[in-house]
This record gives structure tokens, sequence and C-alpha cells, in this order.
């Protein structure tokens, strides 16, 4: 037998036994009894053997056993997995401080975001959030995000979707959406558009493709049973190890150089947003600018076409939601005397009410992040009880939660945008119960501009196209959002 057939399986099992070892001996164990629901492990190796059936499949898997608790809440020592409002509002809000991102997750994407907002705590955090958070409540980056959207949408998604409506070509809509939304956040975050979408640039289109690779792989090491396996295939530069490497290379590389550009940029006055500021000042480091700007083109590039790709997907089985978002387009067309352009204006968007609505609903049951994990600083007790030991990890699921009947009644599993409307005005839900944007001091900081997105491009499709999804999907493949496995296979017919 060749040494390279012998090496791989002596590897696994190595790291099996030492992962098995740090687990057991790391972990404080809470020292009062739990009120959750717990799965006993057995000893030594505890739940491994859980872990290792379900990892791949965690979303549902998670979303499975915290329906089957009293409490919503499942503890599987180290972890605790929970769908329940109040320890929500305790780990994002109430006891904050004790529930930062944990080590070995900041570890596992450090490669890819380094001291990016998305994977730090402490003052590193506190810096870009500090920031972000004035330019993200103008008025006036609303326009800015705006106006790209509408431009992106009449010169490049409108005549791409007239052409596959007349070739009558299937197109992949999740594709199509998220090659949208890269350009746009790009454009926005840093100041190069990679046409990707028209697929204009060989250099935007690789780095585009490094970018999709090194977040997949990424979110891998996660759903690694043991991160020693991963370490030793970095280490050995090995396997996806090696091509994570190499993606990440392109990555870097393209962002090194629109920092660059952009502190040019700043030296001759530059521009007054949150970024401008931060290139301009020159106590922060090229590297530090650049894991900046790759945090928020992730946020802002991969969880908008998440959402979209879902609601499209839901509104094919549900065309009488479709149709009367298509009524409520043309009623504020016609209050505006708004005629001009494919997409409606910021006013008329913020009247999109129902659409807004039907919007919520779809994330309700498809959040683009399913599943976040915090680490416990300090033995706690969650307010249903549930203990929590030192060093452990805590995951709360807006997935299982969104589709929780204690929290949305008997008909939790039906798309009804209805639920979120009173007398014709959308009725907004705690974020603790509605947890898709986060929630407390480390919420979301692009909810707004993501519904302006959503709504933006839903409302441009929706009035110019009949969009047939033409084969069944709907099982999710986990890269850093939820997105649809093998795509979203659409046939769209311009409409009269
Ligand atoms: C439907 C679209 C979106 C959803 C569902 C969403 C959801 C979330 C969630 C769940 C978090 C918390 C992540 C965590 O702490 O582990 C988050 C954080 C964040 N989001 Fe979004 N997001 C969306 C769009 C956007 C957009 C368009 C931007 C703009 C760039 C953005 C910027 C951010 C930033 C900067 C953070 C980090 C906040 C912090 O740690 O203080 N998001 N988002």
């Amino acid at each position: 037998m060749e040494l390279s057939s012998l090496l791989l399986p002596s590897i696994l099992l190595f790291s099996f036994l030492c992962s098995a070892l740090i687990l057991f001996f790391k972990q404080d164990p809470p020292q009062k009894p739990t009120k959750s629901t717990i799965l006993k492990g057995y000893p030594i190796i505890g739940n491994l053997p859980l872990f290792i059936k379900n990892y791949q499949r965690i979303v549902y898997w998670v979303a499975e056993l915290t329906s089957t608790s009293p409490t919503g809440t499942v503890t599987v020592d180290p972890f605790v997995f929970t769908a329940n409002p109040s320890n929500v509002e305790h780990l994002t809000r109430t006891n904050f401080h004790n529930y930062p991102k944990g080590d070995s997750i900041s570890a596992t994407f450090h490669d890819f975001l380094g001291r990016g907002i998305l994977n730090v705590n402490g003052e590193d955090w506190l810096i870009q959030r500090k920031a972000a958070s004035f330019d993200f409540n103008t008025k006036s980056l609303r326009a800015f995000v705006h106006d790209k959207v509408r431009r992106q949408t009449s010169d490049t998604l409108i005549p791409l979707l007239r052409r596959a409506s007349r070739s009558g070509e299937v197109l992949d809509l999740q594709d199509v959406l998220e090659r949208f939304a890269f350009g746009n956040i790009c454009k926005l975050v840093l100041d190069r558009d990679p046409k990707c979408l028209s697929r204009g640039s060989e250099e935007g289109e690789q780095f585009y493709h490094a970018f999709l690779e090194t977040s997949v792989l990424s979110v891998q090491r996660t759903l690694t049973p043991f991160s020693l396996m991963w370490k030793l295939g970095k280490w050995l530069n090995f396997g996806r190890e090696r091509r994570l490497r190499k993606s990440r290379e392109i990555v870097l590389q393209f962002v090194e150089k629109c920092v660059k550009s952009r502190r040019e940029q700043s030296g001759g006055g530059g521009g007054s947003d949150f970024l401008s500021r931060l290139v301009a000042d020159r106590s922060h480091s090229d590297a530090f600018i650049r894991d900046i700007m790759i945090s928020f083109v992730i946020a802002g590039g991969d969880t908008t076409p998440s959402a979209l790709t879902w609601f499209f997907w839901v509104l094919s089985s549900n065309t009488q939601v479709a149709e009367k978002i298509r009524e409520e387009i043309k009623l504020v067309r016609s209050r505006h005397g708004d005629y001009e352009s494919e997409v409606l204006t910021l006013d008329g968007l913020r009247e999109m009410r129902y659409l807004h609505a039907a919007v919520s609903e779809s994330m309700r049951l498809h959040p683009p992040a399913p599943l976040l994990s915090r680490e416990c600083q300090e033995e706690d007790e969650l307010p249903d009880g549930t203990r929590v030991g030192k060093g452990w990890t805590v995951m709360y699921s807006p997935y299982a939660m969104g589709r929780a009947e204690g929290i949305w009644g008997k008909d939790c599993g039906e798309f009804r945008p209805e639920r979120w409307m009173e007398d014709g005005v959308f009725q907004p839900a705690s974020p603790f119960r509605y947890s898709v944007f986060h929630a407390g001091p480390r919420m979301c900081l692009g909810k707004d501009m993501a519904y302006i997105q959503i709504k933006a491009v839903a409302a441009s499709i929706l009035e110019a196209f009949d969009v047939e999804v033409v084969e069944e999907r709907g099982k999710l493949q986990l890269s850093t959002t939820m997105r649809m496995a093998g795509g979203l296979p659409v046939r769209v017919r311009e409409r009269k």
C-alpha cells in the first residue's frame, strides 16, 4: 500500500482522538442541573457521534431538536441550541458581554475575514461599528444605494432577463441575483464594479469566483467535525485547504488594490462616507482596511440574493401573492405619476407595504443567516432555566424560530404575508422573535439597505416578467448564507 493512502486515515484518526480529548477536558460542565432538554452523550467521546451524523444538515437538525423541547432549547454538551425568544434577548442584549463571537469560530474565519467587523469583538468591533453606524442611517446612503440598484437593474438586469425571455433560455436565477448583488456591494464598498452580471471583466470574474469559493470553503471548515482536521490540511497545504489558500490570495490581492486606490483618492480629498474616513485615517493599516472591506462585501453581498432567491421560489407556488404585489406597484406608480424608470423611486418603495410583508414573511421561513453562534465566557443560566458552562457554544436558530408554533401560531408553516399587516399597515415583529437580522448591539447594520435592494429588484422583476420555476428545488446549501442547492432554474416571460 502506498504511503499517501495511509496518510489521510492516520491524520483523521489522530485528529479525532486529539479533538475528543480536547473537548472532554476543555469544557467546564455547569455546576447546577439544567431545565432544557439534554441529549446524553457517551463517556469520553460525549456527543461526538451525534455531531458526526448531523453536522452536514445542522440547520435542519437544530430545528428538529428545538421543536421537540418544551422550552425550545436543547443541550448537546458542549453546545446549547435554542429557538427561544427570551434566550435570544438574553444572548444578544441583556447579557451581551458574556456572549461574544467565540475564539474557535473567529480562528476558523480568520484567514478570510481577519479583523473585519464580522469576525471580532471588543475594541476592534467597536471602532468599526461606531464608524459605520452613523452612515448606515443617513438619507444620503439610502439614496446612494437606491441609485446604484436602479442603474444596475435598468442597464443590466432587465435587459438580461428580456434576452432570456425572447430566447426561451432557462436561467439560474440564484446565479443572476448573486452576481447582481455582488456587483452592487463592490461598487459601494470597494468603489469597483467587477461587472460580474454582464461578465464584462476577466479580472472581475476571477475575483467573483474566488470570493465565492473562499466563502464556501471557509464555511466548510466549520462543518468539519474536528478543527484539527482543517488545521492539519492547512499546514500540509492539502485538498480543500490548498484551494482555499489559492482563492483567498486572489481575493486579498484584488481588495488590497482597491484599498491602495481609495487611499490615493483620500489623499486628494476622497469621499465623506465611513470607509473614506477610515481609509483617510493613517493609523489604520492597509490590512485592517482590507479586512473591513471584505466583511462588508460578505455582509451585504451574500444575504440579499439569498433572500431574493427564496422569495421567488416561494412566490412560484403562491401566485396570488405575486398578483397582489403587482396591484400594489400599479397603485404606487399611479399615486406618484412615476412611469419613468423600471425601478420605483425610494418614496414609492417605502409605500410598498404588502411587498415589505411578503419579503419579511419569506425570510421568516428562509432566513439568509439560519444559525448564529456565540461563546459563553462565564457560566450562566438562560431565562428558560438552561445552564450554560464556561466555554460552551450557544447557537440560536432564526430558521427554527421562524417555524416555531409557539411564536407564530398554528399556521407557522404557511407563507402568509397578511400576518404582518393590520389595516393596510405593516406591523414589525420584535427582533427577539424575528431574529433574521440578529438583535441587540450587534444587530445588522444593513437592514434598511437590504430592504431597499430586495424590494427594488423584486418589484422590477415582478412588474416586467412572469417567473416560472422549471425544476423543483428548495433544499438548502450552507455557504456564508443559506443558498439553494443546485441554483434556481427559471424561465421568464415578458409581461405586456
Ligand atoms: C436580507 C439581508 C440581510 C440579512 C438577513 C442580514 C442579517 C445579518 C445578521 C443575522 C447579522 C449578525 C451576524 C452575526 O453577528 O453573527 C448581520 C450583521 C451585519 N450585517 Fe447584515 N444582513 C443583511 C444585509 C446586510 C447588508 C445589505 C449589509 C450592508 C453592508 C449588512 C451589513 C451587516 C454588518 C456590517 C453586520 C455586522 C454588525 C456587527 O457585528 O456589529 N447586512 N446581518
